[in-house]
């Protein structure tokens, strides 16, 4: 069996070009399974698996739970919001007693970043990073490149444009670390105050007019304006942000041709994208959803195998 070069998945930054392609490949064959009649394989019979979250969740959380369960795995579900860490239990604390019950593979997202690589050098158990702050969310990238890949054939030579708060963005770090170890050219869009100082090191255009990014496109990743992470005004008010950013109908009719909108949800509809583009035929955003459910069977079934 081949194996990916890794015992946790922290990061994209830590995976190689083939540990992406193995995840796809196997995301491949865990994508006609759960098409059959039958959704389920004993995969990961007596595994048992961790499903940790230290903050809100909806698709990565009952994404990763479907995962486990199409695989036979047994599942747990830990929410930092009715438990012991409300009583002041530590983070090493809380997941060593947790693993204590014979876990094997621990699901985790926090509003730290790094908080899951600190973790996997205290525990002995493989860590996947469900989302750490404003740092990595490498599930999100993997089932976005494997969306972007299943519509247009490869990731290689596409022109990617991610638009919006970058700034407050785990999606979009992760997103540039796996559109370009495929191939794929990125660029950045959005007001001046959500784009980190450091963007352009990391080898990606930056454009702040949202109608020449879409022009200079053929997929628009447009990110969901967090603001619960911003801690002070980025820009004037919501109104004016979707006036100059929101994604609409009309901004895609004045496009000499047609592309692929992506969101990674929720989606503060009106906002960063209006319903006329969220719910047309440009939009792969269920996709996105649907394809999240077989890319973590991959990559918990692949790291399983890492000891
Ligand atoms: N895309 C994403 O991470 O959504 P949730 O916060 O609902 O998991």
């Amino acid at each position: 069996m081949q194996q990916l070069s890794t015992k946790h998945l922290l990061g994209i930054k830590g995976l190689t070009a083939e540990d992406i392609q193995l995840i796809f490949e196997t995301a491949d064959n865990f994508k006609d399974v759960i098409n059959r009649p039958i959704k389920k394989v004993p995969s990961l019979r007596d595994i048992t698996i961790a499903n940790v979250f230290f903050e809100n969740s909806t698709r990565t959380r009952l994404s990763f739970e479907l995962a486990e369960k199409r695989l036979s795995a047994d599942v747990i579900n830990f929410s930092s919001s009715n438990s012991s860490v409300k009583k002041g239990e530590t983070l090493i604390d809380t997941v060593n007693n947790i693993l204590s019950m014979k876990v094997d593979m621990v699901v985790m997202r926090h509003s730290s970043p790094g908080a899951p690589h600190f973790l996997s050098q205290n525990i002995n158990a493989n860590i996947v990073n469900a989302g750490d702050g404003t740092h990595e969310h490498p599930t999100q990238a993997l089932l976005d490149a494997f969306s972007i890949r299943e519509k247009l054939g490869d990731v290689a030579g596409k022109k990617v444009a991610i638009i919006g708060d970058v700034l407050h963005s785990r999606v979009a770090l992760s997103n540039i670390f796996c559109l370009q170890k495929l191939g794929a050219e990125v660029m950045v869009c959005g007001p001046v105050t959500l784009l980190p100082m450091y963007i352009s090191s990391l080898g990606v255009k930056v454009e702040y007019d949202v109608k020449k990014a879409l022009q200079w496109c053929d997929v628009a990743n447009v990110l969901r304006i967090q603001l619960e992470r911003q801690q002070i005004k980025y820009f004037p008010s919501l109104r004016e942000y979707s006036l100059y950013y929101g994604v609409d109908k009309k901004l895609l009719d004045q496009l000499d041709k047609e592309i692929v909108i992506m969101h990674p949800g929720p989606i503060n509809r009106g906002v960063e994208l209006n319903s006329d583009v969220a719910d047309s035929e440009h939009s792969i955003i269920l996709n996105q959803v649907e394809n999240g459910v077989a890319i973590r069977m991959a990559v918990l079934y692949l790291l399983a195998g890492v000891k």
